[in-house]
């Protein structure tokens, strides 16, 4: 079952999701080769709190960390621990946060300063593809009428990239709907695929979610039955945005500007309630 948000319903998701907007821009400011991704999980924890928040991750299947903190080849769902950031790391952070009961939930990719050049640029690039395949598929929720149409376009995107330069879309994670709980119907796809799938209507809020990998897209999951990497060791890169869709247009309710900045190239302006 989809649960439709009232406008009154939005808002209330609009400040739950600008607690993840503090995270990141926490995250961002602080991050630095020599931490630790338990160090990242303790800033994390200090913006939830001064929220008034809570984290939607921690506790969630028995899920140990405030944030994900994925390096390289894990893909998702990394547990903040003792591994300390190297220069020119890749560093996707997933995080959440529960506010009066409703919640929030973005990821962004970072590439560390420093480390091997050519091994930075190649990072910096899948990052930089997968956070623009992002806004593309936040577009196509804009403009569309099913919610595949937002894996359509992502798959497009990519497919039209020179065939050598191409990443790989991950299948076997994908986006979802959210609201009163994390993870809600429907499935958002980050790929194309046969059949139909539910309208896009008023009152849906979606996570649009693309991880692209360097590589293969195959994936596994390590012993701790969390991390998931990619099964040849190629990097991957992970964004996130937590989106209404409303009478009056769409709103990206974790980008501080509601995703004004993002979606000017596509000539959408998105409309705040
Ligand atoms: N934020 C992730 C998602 O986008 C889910 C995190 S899994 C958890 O769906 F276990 F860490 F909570
Ligand atoms: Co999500």
């Amino acid at each position: 079952m989809i649960e439709y948000k009232s406008p009154d319903q939005i808002r209330l998701m609009r400040r739950a999701g600008l607690v993840v907007a503090d995270i990141h821009d926490a995250l961002r400011e602080n991050i630095a080769a020599g931490m630790t991704t338990k160090d990242l999980d303790a800033i994390a924890l200090e913006v939830l709190e001064s929220a008034g928040a809570t984290s939607n991750f921690y506790g969630y299947y028995g899920y140990p960390g405030q944030i994900c903190t994925s390096v390289n080849d894990v893909v998702v769902h990394g547990i903040p621990g003792e591994r300390e950031l190297q220069p020119g790391d890749l560093v996707s952070l997933d995080c959440g946060a529960v506010l009066d009961g409703w919640h929030g939930d973005a990821a962004f990719t970072v590439v560390l300063p420093g480390g091997d050049e050519a091994v930075r640029a190649e990072r910096e690039r899948l990052s930089k593809i997968t956070r623009e395949s992002m806004w593309v598929g936040i577009a196509a929720m804009a403009n569309g009428k099913r919610v595949n149409d937002i894996g359509s376009a992502i798959d497009d995107f990519i497919t039209e990239l020179p065939e050598d330069k191409q990443p790989d879309i991950l299948r076997d994670y994908v986006g979802h709907g959210i609201g009163s709980s994390m993870h809600q119907e429907p499935d958002v796809l980050n790929y194309r695929v046969r059949g139909r799938s539910p309208k896009l209507k008023n009152g849906m809020v979606l996570c649009i979610e693309p991880m692209l990998a360097a590589g293969d897209q195959a994936t596994k999951v390590l012993d701790d039955d969390w991390t998931v990497v990619t099964t040849d060791g190629s990097d991957s890169a992970h964004w996130e945005h937590m989106v209404a869709k409303h009478s009056q247009g769409i709103w990206v309710l974790t980008a501080r500007d509601g995703g004004a900045e993002g979606l000017a190239p596509f000539g959408i302006t998105p409309v705040p309630l």
